[in-house]
């Protein structure tokens, strides 16, 4: 491990688990959607997903790809590689393999298209993952990088000093809890143009039990004891309070990912 990486998030069997229910839910259903929208993939390309994890979004791209086009996948984690190819088992033209964001196992220039999702925050050097990614892309191929910026977070509770407690502790999960601030330079850098930004925000202002905030306030209060200080009591303690808010009707949840699309600019030669 690299001296500035952090110990964060372990994505073993019950954190694929987890994060197969909470990408079901409807808000991560919307974020596909936006997603497969500005990639616009087409019949018959040749398409990359980094970073698989459950492989929601690499069947989705396989349906959109289809028999004559190819998806592979690849993610650093045992279970979230046999998670996605079981839901891909049925299409065999997706691939998915256990491999590192920032030595991909493809020859220069193989793809059409390639998605991050959700990937790169978690990753120590991701100017190396990005640089990976661009060579592996075509020329005018087309990278899509979507990750969360923490510091957007808006989440109505009692105790505003517990929060920011939690919070701090949350931000270890990662290793770039607001990646998005420096996405635009970092992917100009590894040699991307940069050519649409959106945002798409995870918003709850309601209390649902199959609502993306649920989902990750129970991933929050099981991460946070043992980082900043927090302790077991407190995680529960913090989580009860947005509970009993959600319950009496004063539940409000709100933060921001965002979305970059990129190409990889074609040769010189082609003017
Ligand atoms: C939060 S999940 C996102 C999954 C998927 N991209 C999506 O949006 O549905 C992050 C995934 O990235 C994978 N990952 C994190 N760091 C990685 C790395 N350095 N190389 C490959 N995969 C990585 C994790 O194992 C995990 O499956």
């Amino acid at each position: 491990m690299a001296d500035s990486e952090k110990l964060g998030l372990d994505f073993n069997e019950a954190t694929a688990r987890g994060l197969e229910r909470l990408y079901s839910t409807p808000d991560v259903a919307r974020q596909r959607s936006h997603v497969l929208a500005a990639l616009a993939l087409r019949a018959g390309e040749v398409t990359l997903d980094v970073g698989t994890g459950p492989g929601l979004l690499t069947a989705d791209m396989a349906e959109m790809v289809g028999a004559a086009g190819v998806v592979s996948g690849i993610d650093q984690s045992e279970p979230m590689v046999a998670m996605s190819r079981e839901r891909c088992k049925d299409q065999p033209w997706v691939d998915v393999q256990v491999g590192e964001a920032t030595d991909l196992p493809y020859q220069d220039g193989v793809f059409d298209a390639a998605v991050a999702t959700q990937v790169y925050e978690y990753v120590a050097d991701v100017d190396l993952a990005l640089s990976e990614l661009c060579r592996v892309l075509r020329h005018g191929g087309r990278a899509l990088v979507l990750d969360t910026d923490w510091d957007s977070l808006i989440w109505n509770n009692s105790d505003p000093l517990r929060m920011r407690r939690v919070l701090d502790a949350w931000n270890e999960h990662s290793q770039h809890p607001s990646l998005p601030q420096t996405l635009s330079g970092r992917l100009k850098r590894a040699g991307f143009q940069i050519v649409a930004r959106d945002i798409i925000p995870m918003f709850n202002p309601e209390y649902h039990a199959h609502s993306y905030s649920i989902g990750i306030l129970d991933g929050i209060r099981a991460f946070v004891p043992g980082h900043n200080g927090v302790t077991e009591e407190e995680a529960l303690d913090w989580a009860a309070d947005l509970r009993v808010l959600g319950e009496a009707g004063e539940y409000f949840f709100s933060v921001n990912r965002y979305l970059f699309l990129a190409v990889k600019p074609g040769l010189p030669s082609e003017g």
